[in-house]
């Protein structure tokens, strides 16, 4: 995809569902006490093989519209292992949250994935699945995965995550749903929360003490009607494509403004970045918004370790703000950006870099030396990786020559009209 720069971007948009909570509405629907409507489902490869994976094991999902479903949960208990492997493709959050709710049904499910998701470590739900009393295999830490329910009450644990993962948290607390007792889940630093508020609304006794997180036994989940909020990590390029191109102003509308999800608005206010939020709201349990971003001068900045989780899937943006403010920029404590879809501290380094950013890669991290200028553009490679297909089209906008983005194509992951909104 060719993606020429332009003098300035001015619009209002609004994006598709939110991704994280698309997943979750149709894995709890699945296992909900009747029908789930969904609303603003965010419609993305990653998704379908989310619908496709429920659909093999046995739930009738009705598709009325491109965003709009309905679930015909079967119940907790109620899902039947398929003849065929169960393909998540490139979805993590579909591989980890499904696992810990297949470690509480009966039979033996395997799931599989792609060459990147089976390059993901698998350890991190494995572990604590098994001891709340789950068989699961994995292939050397990775997938194929097998998990083996007997159908009985699992034993519920207490358990400190070792890393700040909400996709491994989310298995615990849904295999949580099958226990004998409470379940707790300890994070070293908060991570996003959809999954601890959709279980509430569905009748799931949820408590929250500071970092721990508890989730007792549920008899069934009440069918609830969902509504989704526009992708905050598929707002994201357009706000920081905002915010880097002189005379800018850009609105997204309908946003999912969850508090842990949009750490990239405090860090842009703190680079110097001008943003608006109008029409607080609710949406679906959710905090929503419309947000505006001015273009205006940026100075770099340090993100550590605690603030990490609340903009893991936008860092590969920040790298590109950072280019574009004046002064260093610092990212420490992101060692989980290593086994994303792409190792994303090397892909974004040396992406960037080859469009003529002064960027370097750190152990768990990176640091950019930035100058109020466009870079140069060239060719970037997005590596199978949606998020860097999106920053090589953004760096593209914002540079002086124009950018080819190789592998345009993997934005159909999480955001198939991307390139449609941006132009
Ligand atoms: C997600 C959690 C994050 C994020 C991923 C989606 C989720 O991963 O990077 O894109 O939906 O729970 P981790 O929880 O593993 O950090």
């Amino acid at each position: 995809m060719r993606v020429e720069p332009v003098p300035e971007l001015v619009g209002h948009i609004a994006v598709p569902g939110d991704k994280s909570i698309s997943h979750r509405a149709v894995l709890v629907g699945a296992i909900s006490a009747g029908a789930v409507t969904v609303e603003g489902f965010g419609r993305s490869a990653d998704t379908e093989a989310t619908i496709a994976a429920v659909r093999a094991l046995g739930v009738e999902v009705i598709e009325h519209d491109v965003d709009a479903l309905t679930v015909l949960g079967v119940g907790l208990r109620g899902l039947r292992p398929p003849a065929e492997p169960i393909d998540c493709r490139n979805a993590g959050t579909l591989m980890r949250l499904l696992a810990g709710i297949l470690a509480g049904q009966r039979g033996r499910f395997e799931l599989r994935g792609d060459a990147s998701l089976s390059a993901r470590p698998m350890e991190r739900i494995a572990e604590p699945l098994r001891r709340m009393g789950a068989r699961v295999e994995t292939t050397d830490g990775h997938a194929p995965i097998v998990v083996e329910g007997s159908g009985k009450p699992l034993a519920a644990i207490s358990y400190e995550l070792p890393v700040a993962s909400s996709q491994v948290k989310s298995a615990i607390l849904l295999a949580g749903l099958y226990a004998e007792d409470e379940t707790t889940v300890v994070e070293p630093v908060p991570t996003r929360d959809h999954t601890e508020r959709l279980l509430e609304r569905a009748g799931a006794r949820v408590r929250r003490r500071g970092r721990a997180v508890s989730i007792g036994p549920v008899r069934r989940l009440r069918p609830v009607a969902i509504e989704i909020p526009g992708d905050f990590s598929s707002a994201a390029p357009f706000l920081v494509a905002a915010a880097i191109v002189p005379g800018s102003r850009v609105t997204v509308h309908g946003v999912g403004l969850n508090p842990r999800r949009t750490g990239l608005l405090g860090v842009l206010e703190r680079m110097g970045a001008r943003i608006a939020i109008y029409n607080r709201r609710s949406i679906g349990g959710e905090p929503a918004g419309d947000v505006e971003v001015v273009s205006s001068e940026l100075v770099g900045t340090t993100i550590d370790a605690e603030e990490v989780p609340t903009l893991v899937d936008e860092l590969p943006l920040f790298a590109l703000a950072a280019c574009h403010a004046r002064g260093e920029s610092v990212v420490r404590g992101a060692g989980e950006l290593r086994v994303k879809e792409s190792d994303r501290i090397e892909t974004v380094v040396d992406g960037l870099r080859r469009v003529g950013a002064r960027i370097r890669a750190t152990d768990d991290g990176f640091r950019v030396l930035g100058v109020p200028a466009r870079l140069r553009g060239g060719v970037f490679e997005a590596h199978g990786d949606h998020r860097l297909a999106m920053l090589g089209a953004i760096a593209g906008v914002a540079s002086r020559e124009g950018i080819d983005v190789a592998g345009a194509e993997a934005v159909e992951v999480s955001f198939p009209g991307f390139y449609a909104i941006l132009a």
